[in-house]
């Protein structure tokens, strides 16, 4: 006897096979199971495989590599999308995505749930709960870690009791990965205090000392090519990844505030992501106006913010994404990097778009700047601040001639 249908977002991971028996055993539905794509490198054979064992009525897999790479990953490069200045938000973007294929699916199923593994902790939960209810809000929701409050250790318990199989990885660390980074989350690495160990990273060389350079191409703030070479997003991702991976580049190790209010340590290995938006910033700064990058800094932080904290439906976000997109027509050129043992430097870039003149910037004589010009307009930029250091001066000296002290018992 079921009580209907629910689709449960599939990562084959932990968490969401213990759903998959309480599902079953507590709610007692019939289990689909949804795999999203995107990008995470899994034998999703194997992991198809899995959920047919654990009795799931059907599975489903969808590939939404591109999806992904062309409608989150473009986005967040345009946005220089860094939470906290600092995590490329891989699973932040990754999430809506997922929750919105299972909605479709549940949909095309008439399935009257809808579940996921997080946890009541993180921030995927709202991810997932907002984009689920903004694209259907007659779905229930399910959460059967969050509801039942259950530790990793419990869950580990549980699935051995229940003869579910779980990799050697799983147990040490919650990993997180996609097109546009990794996540790696606890273990040694809650120690706020200790270095990552070397074994936590899969794209990083640590042996690797030489130098090396890497050109990025840009096309209306999105990378089109590297080294020259033309190549799709996916491509072009996978590529930056490995090359800057080699030389060490990507690790980004923070304390973060999480919407929930807890602060946690987070590691990621993120090469292509750190690379890219470091040489999408800086060609933004050779083709955008001061005023425009000003401006843009807030917009950009005011993004990250909104993705990061699960917003991504918001109308927020998509008025935003106009803004950064009409900001985007020029930013096409090119990028050159150099890395060095974990070290990135911007070293050239060029763009047919470039505000910056030489004949205008050269100390040499030629230069096309007129500096007679400027001291008229040193003298109006500083107008205020001149005045008001006067005034305070006058009022000093004011007091000191009536003899005014600051001593009230005096
Ligand atoms: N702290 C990051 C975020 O909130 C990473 C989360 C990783 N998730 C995971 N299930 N391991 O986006």
């Amino acid at each position: 006897m079921s009580n209907g249908k629910v689709v449960l977002a599939y990562s084959g991971g932990l968490d969401t096979s213990v759903c998959v028996r309480y599902l079953q055993m507590l709610n007692k539905l019939d289990v689909i199971t949804v795999t999203v794509d995107c990008g995470q490198e899994d034998d999703f054979k194997e992991i198809e495989k899995k959920s047919k064992a654990m009795g799931a009525v059907k599975h489903v897999y969808i590939d939404a590599r591109e999806e992904f790479a062309r409608d989150y990953v473009a986005p967040s490069i345009k946005a220089n999308g860094l939470y906290q200045n600092k995590y490329p938000l891989a699973t932040a973007l990754a999430r809506p995505l997922i929750a919105a294929k299972a909605v479709e699916i549940a949909n095309n199923e008439g399935a009257t749930s809808i579940a996921h593994g997080c946890t009541g902790k993180g921030n995927d939960q709202i991810r997932f709960d907002v984009t689920m209810h903004a694209l259907n809000p007659k779905l229930k929701i399910i959460a059967p870690i969050r509801d039942m409050n259950l530790s990793r250790d419990v869950e580990l318990k549980f699935a051995k009791e229940q003869n579910i199989p779980i990799s050697a990885e799983a147990k040490k660390y919650s990993i997180d990965l996609n097109l546009w980074g990794r996540a790696v989350e606890g273990g040694n690495i809650e120690d706020a205090d200790s270095e990552p160990p070397e074994e936590a990273f899969q794209f990083i060389n640590f042996k690797n000392d030489k130098t090396g350079y890497i050109e990025i191409e840009f096309e209306e703030g999105v990378p089109v090519a590297s080294d020259g070479r033309r190549m799709s997003l996916i491509s072009l991702l996978q590529y930056v990844n490995n090359k800057a991976g080699e030389h060490g580049v990507g690790i980004v190790d923070h304390i973060e505030d999480r919407v929930v209010g807890i602060k946690s340590r987070e590691v990621y290995e993120a090469p292509a992501a750190v690379t890219i938006i470091e040489a999408h910033r800086d060609l933004e700064k050779m083709v955008l106006t001061k005023h425009e990058l000003a401006f843009k800094r807030i917009v950009d932080e005011q993004w990250s913010w909104l993705v990061y904290s699960g917003l991504w439906q918001d109308p927020l976000r998509i008025a935003l994404d106009k803004f950064i997109d009409a900001t985007q027509s020029r930013v096409s050129g090119k990028v050159r990097l150099r890395m060095q043992k974990g070290s990135l430097r911007v070293v050239g870039r060029k763009s047919e778009y470039s505000l910056y003149k030489s004949d205008l910037a050269t100390y040499a004589a030629g230069s096309t700047f007129d500096q007679k010009q400027a001291k008229g307009f040193v003298e109006l930029w500083g107008l205020q601040s001149i005045i008001a250091n006067s005034m305070a001066a006058n009022a000093t000296s004011d007091k000191k001639q009536k003899g005014v002290t600051n001593d009230i018992k005096s």
